[in-house]
């Protein structure tokens, strides 16, 4: 399905109130008031909770995506991700632009993460919103929509945070401050931080793993999930 539709919790602009008075009667003399600017009306931010490839090919991608990728090149791999019967891409675009995504697939293989018996781990892989367009609850929406259909109520889905891949320049804050700010944006979709063995995750604490376990998810995939966040061997005390 690639019907529009606005997301739960999408906030919609307020309606101008018309102007309701007259203008008041100049005194004689006084000057001209300035032509005021006709009101621009911002183009909506429509969100596709499933994007078909085709749908996604035919987007251009914002110049500010570049977080993970080069834009196109990111745009290329979000089509891969979207053909692959077990991905999903959720977009946000505007008057043909991608200004933002979420993108979902099977686990990383180079991760221990690839070592899922069950088949039903889902990778949050990104989020990306372009910088023009953060702060607007867009990246809220994406996941709202993401979830709202129930479709990953059977799985487990789970988000690696690295602060390598944090916008740290633009966003003007500190790894620990972004790292806060992504598990309240997560935690909003239902998503929470679990305790994790992976040395990648342990080099940084700015770095988390957060997971939703889905309401319907089977008991083999709970616990598939839970052995391989445990996979890695704890180091031993006083190495690096
Ligand atoms: C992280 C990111 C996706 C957020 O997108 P966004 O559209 O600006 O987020 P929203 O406007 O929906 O806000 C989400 C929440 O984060 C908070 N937030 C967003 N930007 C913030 C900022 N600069 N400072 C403080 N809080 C901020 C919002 O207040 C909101 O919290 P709330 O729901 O409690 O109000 C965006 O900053 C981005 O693309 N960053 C680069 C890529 C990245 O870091 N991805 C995550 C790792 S994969």
């Amino acid at each position: 399905m690639t019907a529009d539709e606005a997301a739960p919790g999408a906030r919609e602009p307020a309606a101008r109130e018309p102007a309701a008075r007259e203008p008041a009667a100049r005194e004689p003399g006084a000057r001209e008031p300035a032509a005021r600017e006709p009101a621009v009306r911002e183009p909506a931010v429509h969100v596709t909770a499933r994007a078909a490839p085709a749908h996604l090919a035919a987007l251009t991608p914002h110049p500010g995506l570049d977080r993970f990728r080069p834009p196109a090149r990111q745009l290329a791999a979000l089509v891969d991700i979207a053909a692959d019967p077990r991905g999903r891409v959720v977009v946000a675009e505007t008057n043909g632009t991608l200004v933002g995504y979420v993108a979902f697939h099977p686990p990383t293989e180079v991760e221990s993460w690839g070592a899922d018996a069950t088949g039903q781990l889902v990778e949050l892989g990104a989020v990306e919103v372009a910088p023009g367009f953060r702060g607007q609850n867009i990246a809220n929406r994406l996941l709202a929509a993401s979830f709202a259909d129930g479709g990953y109520d059977d799985a487990v889905v789970f988000a690696t945070l690295y602060s390598w891949h944090y916008d740290l320049q633009r966003a003007g804050m500190s790894d620990l401050a972004y790292r806060r700010m992504l598990e309240r944006l997560y935690r909003g979709a239902g998503l929470e931080v679990f305790p994790t063995t992976d040395e990648e995750v342990r080099s940084s604490a700015a770095n988390a793993l957060m997971a939703r376990i889905g309401p319907r998810a089977p008991a083999a995939v709970v616990a598939e999930f839970h052995r391989l966040r445990k996979a890695q061997r704890e180091p031993p005390p006083g190495a690096w």
